[in-house]
């Protein structure tokens, strides 16, 4: 093909174009490559400006002339001695610990000691058994049964006694997944309550009779020689009578100690110490352990049980989230002009 000259572009270029390519060439010469240690210097400033001016400031510091002395003395050679609040401060990245910062941490600490204790480790076991890399299908179940762990608790601490009664008569598996995931918790307990009872029973004369209100797998029974009537909204087995513990089956005034080991679930809570003091000798023990955070005020709880017969001996509050109260039965009380005792729920959150 016909190729036309660079040279005879710019002849045949018309007028306007030749001002362009004027403007083109003119340009081009203006931009000159930089050299490479050049481009490096001019670049480099810009970059480390900040650092730059950083290390001046250090500079200064190290160097200070004292002005008083002769410039040629030995002092305005050697650096003057400086204090340490006199360096420049270098921003530091974390944030200063305030005395508010210390007390949340402090308030954080105690939570976690208290119930959210046992909120937490309520549901620990599904962590553990997710670290050990469960399936999803695995993984699903457990967060099922958790669920409904936290569901039936729920459901016996917002109901009365005999509600939660039917509820297990309807649905008998229900019983037996509440039991799996306490057993759960309790694993992660730094103390079982029901132990110190035993250890409590284990005391005291072998033909006392015991009744465990509330017993759940009848530990207690299984662990002292005495005899303990077992008595619980189901029976796991043939030790256990399944009742609403307001109403057990025993004659007046037949038992030496009545135990309450975190059963005083239900809002029924009166009906359960009446209970409790009608089936109980006179001078019979009666042994409570609670959840500590359930205890609005432990003294005023304390002293209404007085109005229900019973004078307290013992409190125990040396035990991590627990509260152990021992009382004694001092008359017998029917349910005439009695305050109302009520707990907390214990409730757990869904992790
Ligand atoms: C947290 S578990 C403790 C079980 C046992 N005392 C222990 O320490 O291992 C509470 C038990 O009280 C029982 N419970 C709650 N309300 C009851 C009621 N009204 N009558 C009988 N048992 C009841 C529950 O079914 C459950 O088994």
């Amino acid at each position: 093909m016909f190729q036309i000259p660079e040279w005879d572009l710019h002849m045949n270029a018309g007028k306007d174009e030749q001002k362009i390519l004027k403007t083109v060439k003119d340009k081009s010469k203006r931009i000159k490559p930089m050299k490479k240690s050049t481009a490096k210097k001019e670049i480099t400033p810009l970059l480390h400006k900040k650092s730059k001016q950083k290390l001046k400031a250090k500079k200064n510091f190290i160097k200070p002339v004292d002005v008083n002395t002769d410039t040629n003395s030995e002092a305005t050679r050697k650096p003057v001695k400086s204090n340490v609040e006199d360096m420049p401060k270098v921003k530091s990245r974390k944030r200063p610990i305030t005395l508010q910062t210390l007390f949340l941490k402090a308030e954080k600490r105690k939570k976690l000691k208290d119930n959210d204790f046992i909120k937490k480790s309520a549901y620990d076991f599904n962590l553990t058994k997710s670290k050990q890399k469960l399936s999803l299908r695995e993984q699903m179940l457990q967060k099922l049964k958790s669920a409904r762990f936290r569901y039936l608790n729920e459901q016996m601490y917002m109901n009365v006694g005999k509600d939660a009664k039917k509820y297990f008569d309807n649905d008998p598996n229900a019983y037996a997944a509440y039991h799996e995931g306490y057993r759960q918790q309790v694993a992660k307990w730094p103390v079982n309550p029901v132990d110190i009872i035993t250890r409590k029973i284990k005391k005291l004369p072998q033909t006392f009779v015991i009744a465990d209100f509330g017993c759940g797998e009848a530990k207690l029974a299984k662990s002292t020689p005495h005899t303990v009537h077992c008595f619980d909204l189901v029976a796991v087995d043939e030790t256990v009578t399944a009742c609403d513990m307001a109403h057990v089956p025993l004659e007046d005034n037949s038992v030496n100690v009545v135990v309450f080991c975190l059963s005083l679930m239900g809002t029924n809570i009166k009906d359960y110490i009446l209970e409790a003091n009608r089936v109980l000798k006179n001078k019979g023990q009666l042994l409570i352990a609670e959840v500590e955070s359930r205890f609005e005020d432990v003294e005023v709880f304390i002293k209404n049980m007085r109005s229900y017969g019973f004078v307290n001996k013992t409190k125990d509050f040396s035990h991590n989230l627990f509260f152990f109260l021992d009382f004694v039965k001092k008359s017998a009380k029917t349910q005439n002009n009695l305050p109302d005792i009520n707990l907390k729920p214990c409730l757990y959150k869904k992790r």
